[in-house]
């Protein structure tokens, strides 16, 4: 196994932490790895290097119970030629079980062979807009089973390894992949996105780093029709200079109600690699 690349997709750094500790862990055994941050829309326009790498991994939020719109897209312009790859996902605790089915269906689609997957607890995206869920996620915990993923993908991708990798189709998955595709671009409950709200120096780093083209750092106004919620202007602002709806912030109560999210089940919940042929809870 020469080269490999380590894609990711972050919107408020979950993501990127996790692939950062991939990526030490492949390089601390002897590989050649390589990040690619695919979170700015502008990262996503050139064609991507795919013939320079051996194998990949590609990690990215749950947005909505799947991958960010933008991710999907993207991943459908790529050809696998048959190289293995291994995907994660990062969870606010709810649901990381559609987002792994619905990547691994789109990467073996694209000509890959994916070898692995996992789901990574991260602080919730929200948290930016006021809610307080898994604040202290990724833990030491969670970053070990990173490790061990980028361990069990090393020899997952050599290929005198014939373990079998399949993910079965999420319970629900149809129903809710419909009401995902039904629903406009703002995923979520078709809230106003992040506006500015105090005068800034105008460094145009919001626009710059926006993933779907959505922001105006001159007016400091998001595009409803184009903004996917991700908080990551919101992260990269030095000024502090932008806001979500205040109703995000109101609704965390019903949410954590609605989804049965208990401070006790909180806390238990725990990273998975997932290795083998599995169904996971919608
Ligand atoms: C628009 C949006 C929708 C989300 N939907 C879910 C979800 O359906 N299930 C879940 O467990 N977490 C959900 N999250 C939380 C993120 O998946 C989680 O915080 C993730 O670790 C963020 O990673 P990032 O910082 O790399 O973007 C959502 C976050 C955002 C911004
Ligand atoms: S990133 Fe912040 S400071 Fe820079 S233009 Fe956007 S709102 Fe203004
Ligand atoms: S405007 Fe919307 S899509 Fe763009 S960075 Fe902000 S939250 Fe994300």
């Amino acid at each position: 196994m020469k080269k490999i690349a380590v894609i990711f997709f972050s919107g408020t750094h979950v993501t990127e932490e996790y692939a950062g500790v991939i990526h030490g862990e492949l390089v601390r055994r002897g590989r050649e790895a390589q990040l690619f941050n695919l979170t700015a829309f502008a990262a996503r326009q050139k064609p991507f290097p795919a013939a320079g790498f051996d194998a990949f991994l590609f990690g990215m939020p749950v947005y909505a119970d799947f991958p960010p719109s933008v991710m999907s897209d993207w991943i459908r312009t790529l050809h696998g030629g048959g190289k293995p790859c291994a995907l994660f996902v990062t969870y606010g605790g709810r649901t990381p079980g559609h987002a792994q089915y619905h990547i691994y269906t789109l990467l073996t689609q694209a000509g890959f062979r994916v070898r692995l997957s996992a789901e990574f607890l991260g602080r919730h995206s929200f948290n930016l807009a006021g809610w307080r869920l898994l604040p202290d996620r990724p833990n030491d915990a969670d970053f070990s089973v990173g490790r061990e993923y980028a361990a069990l993908a090393l020899e997952r991708f050599d290929p005198a390894n014939t373990e079998a990798f399949s993910l079965q189709k999420t319970f629900g998955y149809d129903l809710a992949w419909k009401s995902r595709v039904d629903a406009p671009a703002n995923m979520e409950r078709k809230w106003t996105q992040p506006v500015r709200v105090k005068d800034c120096s105008l460094c145009g780093v919001c626009e710059a780093e926006c993933p779907a083209q959505a922001m105006d750092a001159q007016s400091g106004t998001s595009d409803p029709a184009k903004c996917i919620e991700c908080m990551h202007c919101m992260c990269v602002c030095p000024e502090k200079a932008l806001q979500a709806d205040d109703r995000i912030r109101e609704f965390y109560p019903s949410f954590l109600q609605e989804w049965g999210m208990t401070d006790e089940i909180l806390a238990h919940k725990q990273s998975r690699i997932i290795a083998a042929g599995w169904q996971a809870a919608a």
